[in-house]
Order: structure tokens, then C-alpha cells, then sequence
């Protein structure tokens, strides 16, 4: 008669052979979950060793949508090299016309962490949610913690309509008036 240690769990006598093949069954499930989870994440990480992104030109519709004077949101889709990006793929960008060809066309992304801002018309000035980072019209720093300007997409007008190369970024050297004192600080 097998010992309690020795007894499956229904009860009858254990077999080792099982246990041995249940145990492998299990170590490899988990390799393999393992992998379907991690390759994702490492093919993401290791993606720009292996290719550099290339820029990509997106089109942002027809200048007349485009006011002069004005900022406007204008949405698109990221070109994301990754696959499954999904809804993390959708983006947008501010876009300023100053004049007839005149386009600046502003990240979304804050330079300080990142979080989107906003673009309050009432106060001519971009606002960012997340430590209150703020920005003139031309993305330069107005106060808070962001060092500096907005990042600025290359532009392009083409058959009257606005592209702008999505990849990678030109960030705006930060310049010495970029960073003007608070309220109530002195220069
Ligand atoms: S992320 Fe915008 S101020 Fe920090």
C-alpha cells in the first residue's frame, strides 16, 4: 500500500511517470507563454538596432481646412512599424497656418513626460494637464516645468494639400528666450 506522499490526488496509487510528464507539460506551457508574451515586447525593444525607422510623409488633408491665423487639431494615423500599435497608432498634431504657405505643424506630445496638450484659443496658449506646462502659439515654453519648445513636424505642400513626415521628430532646438519666468518670478 503507496505511503500518503506517494497517493494522487483522486486518491489512487501515484504514478511517477505521470507526475514527471505533468511537471514537463507544465515547464513547457509556461516557455511558451513565456515567449508569446515576451516576443512582442522584445521585438519592440530591439526593433531600432535592427532597422531604423524611415520617415514617412502623412497627409493632413487640404490647406482650406486650414484657417489662417488659426490652430487647429488635425487627427491621424501614426505609420507605426509595430503591427498590433492598434489604437495607440491614432494620433494628431496641432497645426498653425500663418500665412498662405506657412504651416507649422506642432507634437502633441508635451516635452516634458509626454501627456498631450491642449490648445485653449481663448488664451492663445497650449496647456499641458499633467504638471501644468504651458506653451505660446509658436510652441515655445511659457511657463512650467517643460525645458523645451514643442516638438515641430517637417512639412510639405503638395496638390493643395498638407503632409507632414511623421518619423522621426524634429525636435526644436531650445533657444535662451524659450524659457521665460513665471508669473511674478523675476528674469
Ligand atoms: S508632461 Fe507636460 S508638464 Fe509634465
Amino acid at each position: 500500500m503507496p505511503a500518503d506522499s506517494e497517493r494522487s490526488p483522486d486518491g489512487g496509487p501515484e504514478n511517477p511517470e505521470r507526475r514527471r510528464f505533468l511537471a514537463r507539460l507544465g515547464i513547457g506551457l509556461s516557455a511558451l507563454a513565456g515567449v508569446l508574451v515576451g516576443a512582442p515586447v522584445l521585438g519592440y525593444l530591439l526593433s531600432p538596432l535592427i532597422k531604423s525607422p524611415q520617415p514617412r510623409w502623412v497627409d493632413l488633408g487640404p490647406l482650406d481646412d486650414y484657417q489662417i491665423g488659426d490652430i487647429r487639431l488635425a487627427a491621424f494615423k501614426d505609420p507605426s512599424p509595430i503591427p498590433w500599435a492598434g489604437l495607440t497608432a491614432q494620433t494628431a498634431a496641432y497645426v498653425r497656418r500663418t500665412g498662405v504657405e506657412a504651416f507649422t505643424v506642432f507634437s502633441v506630445h508635451c516635452t516634458h513626460l509626454g501627456c498631450p496638450v491642449n490648445w485653449l484659443a481663448t488664451a492663445q496658449l497650449f496647456f499641458c494637464p499633467c504638471h501644468g506646462g504651458v506653451f505660446y502659439r509658436d510652441g515655445t515654453v511659457a511657463a512650467g516645468p517643460p525645458a523645451r519648445p514643442l516638438f515641430q513636424y517637417r512639412t510639405r505642400l503638395e496638390g493643395g494639400r498638407l503632409f507632414i513626415q511623421t518619423q522621426p521628430l524634429a525636435p526644436t532646438p531650445p533657444k535662451p528666450f524659450d524659457r521665460l519666468p513665471m508669473i511674478g518670478q523675476s528674469a
